[in-house]
């Protein structure tokens, strides 16, 4: 049996591994204000610190990955951040696509993508396109998403296809089926880094019952030995689903 060793003497089990690790990549302005350095480079480490969690991931075994790139409140920043946050997306999406068949990693983009640049749109259809037949971990990226703009969505299609008869009565999972995470099992392990304790908007419906993990770590810090410390945290919670 495989046993992922920490530094300090703690150790990941592989059999009870999370499923689904969901994060609120948060902190990368702050990370970068206490260099001097302006926000934006902030957001550069911490685009290059997603790839290295996400190998890493990939590594451990873990399923699926979903990452809070861009919620539907980020507009409200500064023209430059926003365009440097999309440049980042684009930059990450073209090198993604050019190293897919070595990485087979299948990737889903969570949130109202319609609104992006036509570039964008372009290069997250090719993502989906080309990784959809790879099989293992599955990165999601939210981007442009929101928790609440998602359950209205999801209530408007619902209706839609209930009044043309092609809809059954309402039930969690027929429910679920109608959200972008629609066949992903909800995240075990929603981790958010920074000293914040929020969840922002993130994956509302799907957090029901997923063990939260806060550290004061500022995103581009939070590093592969950072998530082993969560997924320990995570297998030393007792999960009882509303039970004893
Ligand atoms: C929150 O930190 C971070 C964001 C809103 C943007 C996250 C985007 C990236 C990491 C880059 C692109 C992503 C990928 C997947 C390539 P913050 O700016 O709110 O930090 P602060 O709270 O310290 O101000």
């Amino acid at each position: 049996m495989r046993i992922f060793r920490r530094k300090e003497g703690g150790r990941i089990d592989p059999s009870r591994l999370p499923r689904h690790i969901a994060i609120v990549m948060d902190g990368n302005g702050r990370w970068a204000r206490r260099r001097g350095l302006p926000r934006t480079v902030g957001h550069g480490v911490g685009a290059e610190n997603f790839r290295a969690v996400a190998t890493h991931c990939k590594e451990l075994g873990i399923e699926y990955l979903t990452v809070y790139a861009f919620s539907t409140e980020n507009w409200k920043r500064p023209v430059d951040e926003v365009e440097t946050i999309m440049e980042l997306l684009e930059k990450y999406l073209h090198e993604a696509i050019g190293k897919m068949e070595k990485d087979r990693v299948k990737m889903k983009f969570f949130g109202n993508t319609t609104v992006l640049t036509e570039k964008l749109r372009r290069l997250i259809a090719k993502t989906e396109e080309i990784s959809a037949r790879f099989e293992g971990v599955q990165v999601n990226i939210c981007l442009n998403y929101g928790g609440r703009d998602e359950i209205l969505r999801a209530v408007a299609q619902y209706a839609e296809d209930y009044a043309a008869g092609k809809a059954e009565s309402l039930t969690e999972k027929r429910f679920s089926d109608y959200l972008f995470s629609a066949g992903i099992p909800d995240p075990d392990l929603v981790i958010r880094p920074s000293g914040e304790y929020r969840l922002s908007n993130f994956l509302l419906w799907q957090t029901a019952y997923s063990e939260f993990y806060f550290t004061d770590i500022l995103w581009p810090d939070f590093d592969p030995k950072e998530l082993d410390r969560a997924i320990t945290a995570f297998q030393k919670r007792d999960r009882r689903y509303g039970g004893v």
